[in-house]
């Protein structure tokens, strides 16, 4: 094949097939003279709502915060804890740790990357007092299982969605089974503004009022505050995410076509390829592989053209300076996760990559596990 390059992301592409709408909105912006909290993200609050089948949803500066206002809504703070995942990243423990709570950290699924359900009882305490699931990589976490144990042992669930907007479970969809979804419109996102961004996504009335309050310093009206923040979304963002909005489902198809089509190219090599249970809908914001030379062939793959990313190649558990003068705590052994960060590659995955750069990135992969079967069988001789 010839060479051509293959980058990580289709941000630009994807502005581009979309330039006329969004120019024309964020010139409509410019001229509006409202540029914070404005009709734009009133607007967007309520498609956003509407598309995720929700009574509310409040745009926030970033999916970081959206994390942190829910726990401060939900009263969750200092002496409490939060079971979470250690294969994530960095921001869903931080939030934690920004609301003055503890991580507790729960081995992963090797299947799914998602938490180990299986793992979660044995983490509770009395100072427990929520769940995190993270739906990694656009894959939701086995929700049933988490909400059925948060009803018996009295928890709140918060879903950290930054990676996940339009996937569903098998006979579930996000936000049904919680409290809370939080989001993020980081560009790279599946659905992403230019820039920072986030929301809140829930059912709870009251919920939504406080966090609506927290992100406004502590205000619903001019000159009636509590305490609270500045973490508020843009008109310009949220102009930019109803454009968006609107394609998100399509371009969760294009993801899933083009992962089909990694599937099918890397099927009988050495690599781990994604899992997707039964009757779920996995979205892929990342395409994420696994290999014991990961190291190795992502070096293979940049003299090739082709930028591959790590997502996340140091479990937050095992990073320098953990957990930085806070609490933590890690429940048994988190096996699956250590080997999870040492092996995972993320492959170029996007909605306007094309067939032929995929069919390039395969052949590429498959030439160096050829080339490193063949070393292998050289040196066992
Ligand atoms: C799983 C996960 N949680 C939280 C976040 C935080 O979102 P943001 O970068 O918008 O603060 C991100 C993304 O960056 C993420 O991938």
């Amino acid at each position: 094949m010839a060479e051509m390059k293959v980058g990580f992301y289709g941000h630009v592409r994807q502005y581009h097939n979309l330039r006329e709408e969004i120019d024309a909105v964020i010139h409509e912006v410019l001229e509006s003279g409202t540029y914070v909290l404005g009709p734009q993200v009133q607007k967007f609050e309520e498609e956003l709502a509407r598309y995720s089948n929700a009574k509310e949803a409040i745009g926030v500066n970033s999916g970081t915060d959206a994390l942190w206002l829910v726990f401060i809504a939900l009263g969750i703070g200092p002496g409490d804890e939060v079971i979470t995942t250690s294969n994530t990243f960095f921001a869903t423990a931080e939030a934690i740790w920004l609301a003055g709570a503890t991580p507790v950290f729960v081995d992963i699924d090797p299947r799914t990357r998602n938490i180990d359900v299986t793992r979660i009882e044995a983490a509770i305490t009395p100072k427990t007092r929520a769940i995190v699931p993270v739906h990694l990589y656009g894959l939701p976490a086995d929700m049933p299982a988490i909400a059925a144990i948060a009803r018996a042992r009295n928890l709140r669930v918060t879903e950290d969605c930054a990676q996940a907007i339009g996937a569903s479970g098998n006979g579930f969809a996000i936000g049904e089974l919680s409290d809370a979804v939080c989001t993020s419109f980081i560009i790279q996102k599946n659905l992403g503004c230019f820039g920072d961004g986030g929301a809140v996504v829930t059912n709870l009335q009251d919920l939504a009022t406080t966090v609506r309050k927290l992100r406004n310093h502590g205000s619903l009206k001019r000159s009636f505050h509590s305490i609270g923040y500045n973490s508020r979304l843009d008109e310009l963002h949220a102009a930019v995410l109803r454009v968006k909005l609107k394609q998100v489902d399509a371009w969760s198809r294009l993801r899933q076509e083009r992962a089909r089509e990694y599937d099918k190219l890397l099927a009988g090599s050495p690599l781990t390829l994604p899992y997707t249970p039964p009757g779920y809908q996995h979205v892929f914001h990342l395409y994420v592989i696994d290999s014991d030379d990961r190291d190795g062939l992502q070096a293979h793959l940049s003299s090739r053209g082709i930028t591959a990313l790590t997502h996340y190649p140091i479990a937050i558990h095992q990073q320098e300076g953990f957990p930085w003068g806070r609490e933590a705590r890690v429940v048994g052994s988190l096996h699956h996760t250590e080997q999870s960060a040492a092996r995972v590659l993320s492959l170029p995955l996007y909605p306007e990559i094309t067939a032929e750069e995929v069919a390039y990135v395969a052949e590429a992969i498959q030439d160096w596990v050829g080339k490193r079967s063949g070393a292998l069988a050289q040196e066992a001789r």
